[in-house]
């Protein structure tokens, strides 16, 4: 079914940066639909940002209870559609009741993974500096990524996405290593605390879509969990964040949304990509720090 017309898979093609030789497939679908046309373990990541059933532009408000049956059903789908070895990320943030109560999703979504067998490996909080500035509360600066692995024997690689040491010239002073540098010379391990800018007005990734993914939130995630090939889906896919990230790093790319104006955006995007005029942050770059001059950017 891969490469029929109804999902048909962008052309395999080098884009003029060189990097990403990834295939996409892209559709506005509903997400259960899209999923029930691949057999079981198509994908080795998983990835997404549903509706956080807020009364987005994109989102009925429903009950709390109704909202998370809808999404136990996407999972169990997510479940199926994943390799052995694979990996599912759920990046949540905060459901806000009409009485302004805060409820945490990922709490709420812990039980539905183990409830279909997944195991948790780490808990990502995602820190940003930008959003809404609350009154009757502190404003919330970060969300959470839910990172769930299928079985025991899962893939995962920390070299590609290592992050500077802090310290890189330091070195053992005593002990049979002495004299020699006490870092990975790849770099450290980048924790699981990370410090990404969110996508807003400035961000050179913004599109009319609300809440976007920042490319390289999600290429951290396919470099250390997926490897060249491997396909990596998303099923509340916007404006396409996911599919560039693996494409852009040769993996597969596929993703569904149900707003044909996301979908459209999505495609143009990727096909920016392709021909190497998308602008993407680089993963490498600092975050911006008025203090510095430029704010510490080169
Ligand atoms: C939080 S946004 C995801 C944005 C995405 N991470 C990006 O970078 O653009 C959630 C998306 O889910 C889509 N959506 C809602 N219900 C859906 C469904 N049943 N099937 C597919 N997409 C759906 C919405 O249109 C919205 O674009």
């Amino acid at each position: 079914m891969i490469g029929q017309t109804l999902f048909p898979i962008g052309e395999i093609k080098r884009n003029s940066l060189g990097s990403g030789v990834g295939k996409h497939a892209v559709a506005c679908a509903d997400n259960l639909e899209f999923m029930a046309k691949f057999p079981d373990q198509s994908f080795q990541l998983i990835v997404t940002s549903p509706p956080y059933n807020i009364g987005k532009e994109y989102e009925r408000r429903d009950s709390l209870t109704c909202y998370l049956e809808t999404q136990e059903r996407v999972i169990s789908h997510c479940v199926r559609l994943l390799k052995p070895a694979g990996s599912i990320c759920w990046q949540v943030g905060n459901h806000i009741t009409i009485d302004g109560e805060v409820v945490p999703l990922d709490i709420m979504f812990h039980p539905i993974f183990k409830k279909l067998g997944m195991k948790l490996r780490n808990r990502i909080i995602w820190h940003f500096e930008h959003g809404l500035h609350c009154t009757r509360r502190f404003s919330g600066r970060y969300e959470t990524i839910l990172w769930f692995t299928k079985s025991d024997q899962f893939v995962f690689d920390v070299d590609p996405i290592r992050i500077p040491p802090k310290y890189p010239g330091k070195k053992y002073f005593k002990g049979p290593k002495a004299g020699m540098f006490s870092c990975n010379p790849l770099g450290k391990n980048p924790g699981d605390v990370w410090v990404i800018p969110n996508v807003k007005a400035n961000h050179v990734e913004k599109t009319i879509h609300p809440c976007q993914f920042p490319v390289e939130l999600v290429e951290r995630l396919v470099l250390s969990m997926t490897r060249a090939g491997d396909g990596v889906f998303d099923p509340y896919m916007g404006v396409g964040s996911a599919v560039i990230a693996a494409i852009k790093n040769n993996r597969d790319g596929y993703g569904c949304d149900i707003e044909e104006k996301y979908v459209k955006i999505a495609r143009a995007r990727i096909a920016d990509y392709r021909t190497g005029v998308l602008q993407t942050r680089p993963m490498e770059r600092p975050v911006y720090d008025p203090t510095l001059p430029n704010g510490g950017h080169r």
